[in-house]
């Protein structure tokens, strides 16, 4: 085995007993979050960046070192695609990183930034975005992290009416079961016609960093997607 990164390990078995309470709770409550000045910035920066474009928007949250942000730029020529993230370290790599020593492609603009706050952000400019990735989101695997995990945090409403397309990538099972069952429960108390899918997949190209790594340790990788109509 070429890479050596360890599997996820946690004292939960299954889905989180506390999940469902806290899905319905935040979905019939509004997430009160100040946001602070340097994240606002931030995010001016990028609304101004998407306003040159006449196309929807390709949002990368939580992009690391940009690895996926440049394959969805690839994917998605004609799109701004925004990677964002907390970690400077991370983004100064994401910069960094280009094909073959080209400038970054015209479409693409990282942002650092906290998510929750981001994600608040671009629903209340009701930015039109056409694809939402969130790959290999930290685990938070204890038990006691379930309200660290996306859909286990007050953001999980806002996170998943932001794209009518997002997916999900993880390679902790629990992790890809729990963010499927919150987004059936959430779908159907919001009368969605929604698809949702969760599966196991065999990357042929590793589309980001972690994915790279995870592959090259043999981890079994899920993705669950949301399509709605
Ligand atoms: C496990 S890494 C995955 C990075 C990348 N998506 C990949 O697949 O290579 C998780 C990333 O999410 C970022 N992150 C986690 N929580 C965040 C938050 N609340 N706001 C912004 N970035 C966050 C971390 O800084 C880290 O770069």
């Amino acid at each position: 085995m070429i890479g050596n990164s360890k599997e996820v390990e946690s004292n939960q078995t299954g889905i989180h007993k506390d999940l469902e309470g806290l899905v319905l709770r935040y979905l019939h409550s509004e997430f009160q979050r100040p946001v602070a000045s340097h994240t606002q910035e931030a995010f001016e920066k990028a609304q101004a960046f998407v306003a040159s474009f006449q196309t929807p928007i390709v949002l990368d949250s939580g992009c690391g070192t940009g690895l996926s942000t440049l394959n969805l730029a690839k994917r998605f020529p004609a799109n701004p695609v925004i990677g964002v993230d907390k970690s400077e370290v991370r983004l100064s790599k994401a910069d960094a990183r280009t094909e073959n020593g080209e400038p970054l492609p015209k479409n693409v603009f990282y942002v650092r930034a906290e998510l929750l706050d981001f994600w608040k952000l671009a629903k209340e400019a009701e930015w039109d975005i056409c694809f939402h990735a969130l790959f290999y989101p930290n685990p938070w695997p204890k038990g006691s992290g379930l309200q660290y995990r996306f859909h286990g945090s007050p953001i999980f409403p806002t996170l998943i009416q932001l794209s009518p397309e997002l997916e999900m990538r993880t390679n902790w099972k629990i992790y890809a079961d729990e963010f499927r069952f919150a987004l059936e429960l959430a779908s159907k108390h919001l009368n969605w016609n929604a698809k949702i899918s969760e599966e196991k997949f065999v990357p042929s190209e590793p589309i980001s960093a972690f994915e790279k790594k995870f592959k090259e340790s043999g981890h079994a990788l899920y993705k669950v997607r949301l399509l709605r109509g």
